[in-house]
């Protein structure tokens, strides 16, 4: 079986524009929504439609837009009614200084306020991306909005700092719509690790031979940020430990770089501590130089090449795995094996103490966006659908959390 891949699959979203140069990231947005696998409703105020034309929204969404409370296609006329009881969130963006006003009032009298005010609050959160001019947005009328907004429940995302299109620059800049996304999908997410903190590390490590050239291997790091990403939107706060790795921050997590498995260990290890939860997806080098070259190490004409000593690298994760009880967290480890995977994985388990080890097919998963994991532990094997790395994350993370709730 296959997991789809898209972040927003079954999910309906109701898109409210306000009035505001950012509507074309609005726009943007709905593009974003429905390429995760989201249905997309998009609802617009009038000043909305004076920045965009609804039928941009129509042919990206692929619905006619609302635009009106008294729009005579709803057979009851009860837009404000009907199109949040299906909605899995609302999200206005961008939200203007005028629409946060008319939200925190409690304003019905044009369609995007009311069906605000009308949606079913315990199941269907509202989330507003502001977008306006720093003056605005800094003004105490506003912040005094946004406040109240806040205590209401609803969730304010961003503004950013920085160019505006007013040419000032400042505070009040909407998010983008790929960060408006990912924060859709984290609000989605069941918050199964609330009050935990989970510590992962991930990528390779890098060996250093000499200023210039080391060891290390083909790990790209997704599998243990989509880790850290599941974690975080599962409502962790999570401290991720990174070796060299292309990759961005999942927000909401801390970062910590470091290169060689020695760095990696000396920053997990009073993390651990620390944290309830460590899982190492980190593709750790097995060995490193004996010595450090100060120099680069220069071709001398002979023909001979430098011999390099290894030494063995410690083992973070069976390190972690024999803190004493009261400060070892819940250890999860990563198999990446390219034969007798399961097998493997049980010794593998055993071997480091760990309770659960997470088997994967190494060449495979190296580097690609998808995997498929095995889940082992004491009771037996799981095998978990093949799927995209962060929809398999939220499994392993759900999983854990079942894991915690049951210990
Ligand atoms: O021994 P092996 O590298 O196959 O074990 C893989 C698991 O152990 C992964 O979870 C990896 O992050 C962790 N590990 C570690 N430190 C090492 C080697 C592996 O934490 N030095």
């Amino acid at each position: 079986m296959q997991l789809p891949a898209g972040d927003l699959v079954g999910r309906h979203v109701l898109l409210g524009l306000s009035g505001g140069v950012a509507c074309y990231k609005g726009a943007d947005l709905a593009r974003e929504l429905v390429k995760a696998g989201a249905t997309v409703q998009a609802v617009m105020t009038e000043s909305a439609c004076r920045f965009i034309g609804p039928a941009t929204l129509q042919a990206l969404t692929g619905r006619p837009v609302f635009t009106s409370q008294w729009d005579p296609r709803q057979p009851n006329g009860m837009a404000h009614i009907d199109l949040t009881r299906s909605a899995d969130a609302v999200l206005v963006a961008p939200a203007s200084a005028d629409f946060l006003a008319r939200l925190a009032q409690g304003r019905a009298d044009e369609l995007l306020s009311l069906l605000c005010l009308a949606r079913p609050r315990e199941r269907v959160p509202l989330l507003v991306a502001p977008a306006m001019n720093r003056e605005m947005w800094s003004h105490p009328a506003t912040q005094r909005n946004v406040a109240q907004l806040r205590a209401d429940g609803t969730v304010v995302l961003g503004p950013a700092e920085g160019e505006q299109a007013c040419g000032e620059t400042g505070d009040g800049r909407m998010l983008e719509p790929a960060e408006l996304r990912d924060e859709l999908v984290g609000w989605l997410q069941p918050k199964t690790l609330a009050g935990r903190r989970v510590l992962v590390t991930a990528g390779p490590t890098f060996e250093a031979i000499d200023p210039v050239r080391g060891i290390t291997n083909l790990s790209s790091g997704k599998m243990g940020f989509a880790v850290a990403r599941a974690a975080a939107e599962a409502g962790a706060e999570v401290t991720l430990v990174a070796g060299p790795v292309a990759l961005g921050t999942p927000r909401g997590v801390r970062r910590i770089d470091v290169a060689s498995a020695e760095q990696m260990l000396a920053a997990v290890l009073p993390l651990a501590r620390t944290h309830g939860v460590f899982v190492a997806t980190a593709a750790v080098a097995d060995w490193r130089p004996v010595e450090v070259a100060a120099q680069k190490i220069k071709k001398d004409g002979s023909g001979e090449a430098p011999v390099l000593r290894m030494a063995e690298n410690p083992d973070i994760l069976a390190t972690v795995a024999r803190l004493p009880e009261g400060e070892r967290p819940y250890c999860v480890g990563f198999a990446a094996e390219s034969h007798d995977i399961v097998r493997h994985a049980r010794e593998k388990r055993l071997r480091k103490g760990v309770p659960l080890i997470v088997a994967n097919d190494g060449p495979a998963a190296f580097g690609s966006d998808h995997n498929a994991l095995v889940l082992v532990d004491a009771a037996g094997e799981q095998a978990l659908p093949a799927g995209d790395k962060r929809v398999l994350a939220r499994l392993l993370v759900a999983e854990i959390a079942r894991r915690l709730a049951a210990a």
